[in-house]
């Protein structure tokens, strides 16, 4: 039975929401693997418009159960007020299950970030200030807090305790800002306990136990490729991995149970927050396509820097992540373009590269060699079937394919799910 997995192929907004919500008709289970609120996922669907940060999109199916996993930081708070949201609107959550490997995100968390971007000034990373970062340091120093840890409140006591003494030595000491109170904290996290101690459990086993059964399961990627702190433009990158490798370790499923990595590409590029991006447009085409396409961010409302198709960056994201297929996205938004490009490979020093450098440095020097193509100025809107497309317009899908070397199984031509060019079941 099919286990797959919808992974960001560029910076994150590629439109992963839209796909995610769509195949979650069809999966039992829907997984959100790595990140936290700091993700945007815009879904509209017969319930109407949803921007989810934490939830998975699984959430508006009542046969699918939706799945917090180990590999996400979890915003007690934010969660709290996106699930009665979605209550208020008349979504049952109730088939929510939070992995208790998960991480929280602490009120700490938010602090260190805002202070540790503001010594950064013009070098800063610009993060959603969501308190990702530090949270996954913490993962990783081993001074985090768990999900599983609100199941015992003496437990989180003690964590909270010695975590917050070295917090607020560094508040005082280092950044001089006021130290947070422990019972406060306590208190908040205690209720959260109370509400979320139901949903807590081993996710990892719920889900191979369903895998073993035989149901399907989606994996729901945040972000993207370029963001990972591995693969991506580091250090302007997220702090988990969005990819494939990612989806396994942030879930608790094996990479051998994977039938399929759909990864998802927009038909041009955007970027939010700093970092290089070599087919970025600061003029006039830059703006439309921002305008028409609604290019802000879920999360913060910030502009997303706009540019070309990135066909190096895109060829090491489906190495990296090894994509059975694509989903083109958004192709909708070049419809009234007279031109489109696409960067084929870059130039630097007057030597032509085709891979993606590792070092931001190089890439920020890198110059985009750019292929044109006239635009097919037609609404691709209403457009079911590949073969319906303007030709000029599946000549560019074509393009993306042989440049990317893997095949298109889905083509996105607005925001509702029926809105979709569907060439291959992934079900
Ligand atoms: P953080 O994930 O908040 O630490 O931010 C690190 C970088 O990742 C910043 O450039 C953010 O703008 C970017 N980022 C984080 N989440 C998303 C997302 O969901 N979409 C696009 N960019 C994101």
């Amino acid at each position: 039975m099919p286990v797959v997995a919808v992974i960001g192929a560029q910076w994150g907004d590629e439109g992963k929401g839209k796909l995610v919500d769509m195949l979650a008709e069809k999966a039992k289970y829907v997984v959100r693997f790595s990140g936290g609120d700091n993700a945007g996922h815009t879904v509209v669907n017969p319930h109407g418009v949803f921007k989810l940060r934490l939830t998975p999109s699984g959430i508006f199916y009542k046969e699918t159960t939706s799945i917090i996993g180990n590999g996400v930081v979890i915003n007690p708070a934010v969660l709290n007020k996106e699930i009665d949201d979605l209550n208020k609107r008349g979504i049952d959550t109730s088939r929510l299950l939070i992995s208790d490997r998960a991480h929280l995100i602490m009120p700490y968390h938010i602090v260190i970030e805002g202070q540790e971007e503001k010594a950064l000034g013009g070098k800063a990373i610009g993060t959603t200030r969501k308190g990702i970062g530090p949270a996954f340091a913490d993962k990783v120093a081993r001074t985090g807090i768990r999900a599983g840890d609100l199941l015992d409140k003496e437990v989180l006591k003690g964590k909270l305790a010695t975590a917050l003494e070295k917090k607020n030595n560094m508040f005082t000491q280092v950044y001089y800002v006021e130290a947070l109170s422990f019972n406060t904290i306590y208190k908040q996290y205690c209720e959260y306990a109370d509400r979320w101690a139901p949903n807590i459990c081993d996710t990892s086993t719920v889900l191979n136990e369903a895998i073993t059964r035989g149901e399907p399961v989606l994996l729901e990627g945040a972000q993207g490729t370029l963001l990972d702190p591995d693969f991506g433009t580091y250090p302007f990158t997220t702090s988990s991995s969005p990819m494939s490798a990612g989806a396994c370790l942030g879930s608790g499923i094996a990479p051998n149970k994977l039938t399929h990595i759909l990864g998802v590409y927009k038909s041009y590029q955007t970027r939010v927050g700093a970092g290089p991006m070599p087919t970025e447009l600061n003029d006039e085409t830059g703006n439309k396509i921002r305008e028409i396409a609604h290019e802000y961010g879920t999360v913060s409302g910030r502009p997303r820097r706009c540019g070309w198709f990135d066909a190096v960056a895109a060829r090491m994201s489906a190495r990296v992540n090894g994509f059975n297929s694509i989903a083109i996205t958004r192709l909708d938004m070049l419809d009234t373009l007279p031109r489109v490009k696409i960067c084929t490979d870059y130039k630097i020093k007057g030597k032509t590269i085709n891979d993606f450098p590792a070092s931001i440095t190089t890439l920020e020097k890198c110059q985009p060699v750019l292929e044109e193509m006239p635009g097919w100025q037609a609404s691709t809107a209403k457009t079911r079937v590949f073969s319906e497309l303007p030709n000029r317009a599946k000549k560019y899908i074509k393009r993306l394919e042989e440049l990317i070397g893997c095949p298109v199984s889905m083509i996105s031509v607005g925001e509702r799910r029926e809105q979709t060019i569907v060439r291959r079941s992934l079900f």
